[in-house]
């Protein structure tokens, strides 16, 4: 049979046998197929779905497309965190230091930045010597020394995963589930993860818009682990503004730090608890929600998350002395206000278009080959809900190129939403989806 036949039954709206799915992540990873049937077969896809079965099947082909990792050496279980993407999303730098100080092993493969979202591996470079590239050997040696790190996909991990994100990236065929799905969880059986704790971000700067979707996502993911017989756990989280106040690599590492130093806190802290105190749990840890969000607020006030990051920035090559003294990540050389144009309370947000904005500043890249300026990005001043006066900072543009600033700053007025009203403030978590089922909050 013909790859050509595989992209009419599905065109057709007919299931994928075992067979069918199997030839199509071994082609897309050893590039027998060539990009144009594959895109087409991944736009049959985004349109008309795949069941339960056919996602499952191509999750566990991704991921023995390529090597798995083997975390047996690194005693108890190792506990991996996963977000679908968002902006201002640093929960990672927070949560992986507070867990691994609270004990849990933190063994994480993260990403990139993608579109408008940003990446953790990107954020951890901006720091000066920082690496994200480790061997096998050298990622369990760390994990098993400190707790904790934090690298890239290595070389012939989910080869089919790499090269079907790079074409979904360019052909508009990002935002369907099943390839959502397989995607991340492929990645996350890969890298050896015994208990996987999902974030599925729902809102303005989110793959997936919708709760309903959102929480169909997280169900997808769920279900996935669990026949591959991980303990597994989503929450699906608001994206309907930034969710710390800086965006942008080396900014949002100084809000990570000024958090684990306690001197900021608000959405992102209080997520990056919900999230933790999961991982925790799974890692028998803890006891329940509360138990965990304590244990890791007693890592944060007695600097014991502080002095891991710091630790594992230095494990990484980085210049540990940044978590005491911020001037060590680099700066941009100008701060530029966003005024508001009329008074009125912060009523929405178009999150997508602020992750752009930070984009075009150099946080992001928008061809593969664009190199990021670690310094460059934004800070927001105003959180829904907000009260302004016109002529008040919206938020503060950090940058290089000054010519950049007024494209910039009608971008993000055209992003924040004034109203008369004052807005009905969005929920942080809207919902926690397990194996047990769907608890919406
Ligand atoms: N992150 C991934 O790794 N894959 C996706 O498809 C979306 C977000
Ligand atoms: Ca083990």
């Amino acid at each position: 049979m013909s790859f050509v036949d595989t992209i009419l039954k599905k065109k057709a709206g007919l299931p994928l046998s075992d067979e069918e799915i199997r030839t199509f992540a071994r082609g897309a990873a050893d590039g027998s197929i060539p990009d144009y049937q594959l895109s087409s077969l991944l736009m049959a896809i985004c349109f008309q779905g795949m069941n339960a079965q056919e996602t499952t099947q191509l999750t566990m082909e991704m991921m023995h497309s390529g090597s798995v990792v083997d975390l047996s050496q690194i005693d108890g279980v190792c506990v991996d965190k996963h977000s679908t993407g968002g902006v201002g999303d640093t929960t990672t730098l927070v949560l992986v230091p507070l867990a691994a100080a609270c004990g849990a092993k933190v063994a994480k493969l993260s990403g990139r930045g993608l579109g408008h979202t940003g990446g953790t591996l990107d954020k951890l470079e901006s720091i000066p010597g920082c690496s994200v590239e480790k061997t096998q050997e050298g990622f369990v040696e760390q994990v098993k020394k400190i707790g904790c790190a934090v690298i890239g996909q290595t070389g012939d991990l989910c080869p089919a995963d790499k090269a079907l994100y790079a074409l979904r990236d360019v052909t508009g065929t990002v935002g369907s589930i099943p390839l959502i799905a397989s995607s991340i969880v492929s990645k996350k059986l890969a890298s050896g993860a015994g208990a996987i704790v999902l974030d599925v971000k729902t809102g303005s700067g989110a793959l997936m818009q919708t709760v309903e979707e959102s929480i169909q996502l997280a169900k997808a993911m769920v279900d996935i682990g669990t026949v591959a017989g991980k303990p597994i756990l989503a929450l699906v989280t608001g994206m309907d503004q930034p969710l710390g106040t800086h965006v942008g690599n080396a900014l949002e590492v100084k809000e990570a730090i000024d958090i684990l130093s306690g001197r900021a806190g608000g959405d992102l802290l209080e997520v990056s608890l919900e999230l933790g105190s999961r991982m925790l749990i799974a890692s028998g840890i803890a006891k329940d929600v509360e138990d965990g969000k304590a244990r890791m607020m007693q890592a944060l006030k007695s600097g014991a998350g502080l002095k891991k990051l710091a630790e594992m920035i230095e494990m990484q090559g980085g210049d540990p002395r940044c978590c005491e003294e911020i001037a060590y990540l680099p700066h941009a050389a100008y701060k530029i206000a966003v005024p508001a144009l009329k008074s009125g309370y912060v009523a929405q947000m178009d999150t997508t278009q602020i992750g752009y904005c930070a984009q075009d500043l150099g946080a992001g890249r928008k061809v593969k080959t664009d190199v990021i300026d670690p310094a460059v990005g934004l800070v927001m001043d105003v959180r829904l809900g907000d009260y302004v006066q016109e002529g008040e900072a919206l938020a503060t543009l950090y940058l290089n190129k000054r010519e950049l600033a007024a494209a910039a700053i009608e971008k993000m007025q055209r992003a924040i939403t004034i109203a008369k009203e004052k807005p009905e403030l969005p929920p942080l978590v809207y919902a926690a989806v397990s194996p047990e089922g769907i608890v919406r909050a």
